[in-house]
């Protein structure tokens, strides 16, 4: 039966299509809607407030586009704003539809990466003030310890397409070894921004030997398998037409350039008009 309805995967901007390629791999017999709101990325360095009312804004139109289930592929948009678009506003305004972040899932696994029980944590400083990783990880693994490092200048680098040139290798070691400086038991590196996987092939080059990179997009494909597996009336809702849409608040050429970058092929997107 078709019933017009889609899996809605939203970012800030680009990095959460390093999810979506992820899922789309791992789930292609389902529909999906990406939305990145291009215009006002980055979300790192801003309010708790601003990034609820962007990312609430995005989640609307992603319900109204017909997706009864949307996923932040976003850890500042999850750190700042999943929480109270749950308990808050579902319940109230949208009962029957579903919002789920990264960071859960991610702190879900992290612990089974680490040998000697320390993990390094790199995000956008949205995440990284939060706390949100160090509260979920102690959740699940309370034998873990938890360093983290805020990475200001990835995310601009990375959407300006500038993170491979070697202007960009000062600010990848800058924020490496601050990170690895707070504690030499570090064995795994969680890239807790979903731009930041491009980065790997920089950060392999210089990383000590015996510390391990951990990025998301896998981590949160199996955990929606699984949140689809014991949700079937959630997936009785979605099509199976395997038809991927995508839209950006931003510049649509300048997405299309971009985004096959994160997403592995071409993708044609279509505009997504800001209200706010
Ligand atoms: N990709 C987003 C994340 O995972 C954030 C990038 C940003 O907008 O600052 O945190």
């Amino acid at each position: 039966m078709n019933t017009g309805q889609s899996i809605g995967v939203f970012d800030s901007g680009y990095g959460g299509l390093t999810v979506f390629k992820s899922i789309a791999k791992q789930l292609p017999q389902y529909n999906y809607i990406y939305l990145g709101d291009n215009a006002r990325s980055p979300y790192g360095d801003h309010s708790f407030e601003t990034v609820y009312q962007y990312t609430l804004e995005c989640v609307e139109w992603l319900f109204e586009q017909g997706c009864p289930l949307v996923i932040l592929a976003c850890n500042t948009a999850s750190a700042k704003a999943l929480r109270t678009i749950q308990q808050k506003v579902l319940p109230v305004k949208y009962p029957n539809h579903r919002v789920l972040g990264v960071i859960r899932p991610t702190a879900e696994v992290v612990g089974q990466y680490t040998r000697d029980k320390t993990v390094g944590v790199m995000g956008t400083r949205g995440t990284v003030n939060s706390l949100s990783y160090l509260m979920e990880i102690n959740k699940f693994f309370p034998e873990v310890k938890v360093l983290q490092q805020a990475c200001p200048m990835w995310v601009p680098l990375i959407e300006n397409n500038e993170h491979l040139n070697p202007g960009a290798d000062y600010f990848v070691q800058k924020y490496l070894d601050e990170l690895l400086e707070q504690d030499a038991d570090i064995d795994c590196i969680l890239l807790a921004c979903t731009h930041y996987p491009l980065l790997i092939p920089k950060l392999k080059a210089i990383l000590p030997v015996g510390i391990e990179l951990l990025g998301q997009g896998d981590i949160v494909a199996n955990s929606l398998e699984l949140y689809l597996k014991n949700h079937p009336e959630i997936v009785a809702k979605i099509d199976r037409e395997g038809i991927r849409k995508f839209f950006t608040s931003g510049d649509r050429q300048a997405f299309d350039q971009h985004a096959s970058i994160f997403f592995g092929e071409a993708v044609q997107s279509d505009q997504m008009h800001l209200k706010l």
